[in-house]
């Protein structure tokens, strides 16, 4: 590959009449913006202990009170952003927020699809589009874009969940915003319940459900259920893996992030395949081992971790007897959407 002319190389006269003109020349960032075979990401394979931020979390809860914070969140920053920029990744957003016992968070809608990933504690909801989502440890909650929510708590623990949003892109995008509501009036409507079996869906006189979002929460339970029936139907299935979808499309269940639960039976080790978008990993249950090309991580219950896009990762599971289960949030419906997606073998 010839190397290219550098902005040194031009006359100093010649440099400054372009920018006195806003006009910039290609050829010295040519390189950088298009590089050889694959992309140069920020985005670094980077570890977050639990037991290390839940201390400073609860903390937080002390030194900042609710009507402070509005939502009480200590980001999961990659520093291969810069920390300050509060990005997982490209498209990822992270952050685990704190409610305790009686707080409540004010009624919003944004641009930003988010999900929450409950992490521990009993008692707290969210009231999503009017429907109250009861939130327990695995739980996945769905608040899509455009969509009121707010957050409550009734139970005597703090309660902790892990946001996923796609808040980067949509920033980027410069179409980030919020609406404040007034709180809402919870009407009786449980997707968890409407679409509680795969292969049915509500069909009251034959007219199937026009909700953009028809399931908004997705009780662990069910996806646990659905992984060890899986694993047992199929004792030689490699990856036990379900994906969270829209029931009434079949699609992903939101529109930018992908959203997927996996078994990882006992010493199993599997190795994923070198896909573009970067990914998330949190192990809900067990523990897990996350090989990101040469670096490490050994996450217990409760961390996560994220991958760049075009790397091999490799997960295992250090229990020779018991099973951990993954959360896992990924790129793939924005790079699908956007005609980039690509698996390397
Ligand atoms: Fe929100």
């Amino acid at each position: 590959m010839n190397t290219l002319g550098r902005l040194e190389d031009l006359p100093i006269d010649y440099v400054a009449a372009l920018k006195a003109q806003n006009l910039v020349p290609l050829w010295p960032s040519l390189r950088a913006v298009l590089p050889p075979d694959r992309p140069r990401p920020n985005t670094r394979a980077t570890h977050w202990s639990y037991e290390a931020l839940r201390p400073l979390l609860l903390k937080a809860g002390e030194l900042t009170p609710i009507e402070k914070a509005e939502r009480r969140v200590l980001v999961l920053a990659n520093p291969g952003h810069g920390l300050e920029k509060m990005q997982a990744s490209a498209a990822i957003y992270l952050g685990m927020q704190l409610l305790l016992p009686g707080e409540w968070a004010p009624s919003h809608r944004h641009t930003p699809n988010a999900v929450r990933m409950i992490v521990e504690g009993e008692g707290a909801y969210t009231t999503v589009d009017g429907e109250k989502c009861p939130m327990r440890r695995g739980d996945l909650i769905l608040t899509p874009t455009g969509l009121w929510h707010e957050h409550g708590h009734d139970g005597s623990e703090p309660v902790v969940w892990l946001d996923v949003l796609d808040l980067p892109l949509v920033y980027y995008m410069e179409a980030s915003y919020h609406v404040d509501g007034d709180r809402q009036t919870v009407k009786p409507q449980h997707g968890d319940r409407a679409y509680a079996r795969g292969g049915v869906v509500p069909t009251p006189v034959f007219e199937r459900s026009r909700r953009a979002y028809p399931m908004l929460r997705y009780p662990w339970a069910d996806a646990r259920a659905a992984l060890e029936s899986l694993a047992a139907d199929q004792p030689g299935l490699e990856a036990v893996q379900v994906t969270y979808t829209n029931p009434e499309t079949g699609g992903h269940a939101e529109n930018i992030l992908g959203f997927y639960a996996l078994m990882l039976r006992p010493s199993q080790t599997l190795k994923l395949p070198v896909r573009s978008p970067a990914t998330v990993f949190h192990v809900i249950e067990g523990a897990a081992t996350v090989q990101v090309e040469d670096q490490h991580f050994r996450l217990a219950e409760a961390d996560t971790c994220c991958a760049p896009g075009y790397t091999s990762v490799t997960l295992g599971n250090t229990s020779s007897s018991q099973p951990s289960f993954l959360f896992i949030a990924d790129e793939t419906p924005l790079h699908q959407k956007l005609g980039v997606f690509e698996v390397r073998p």
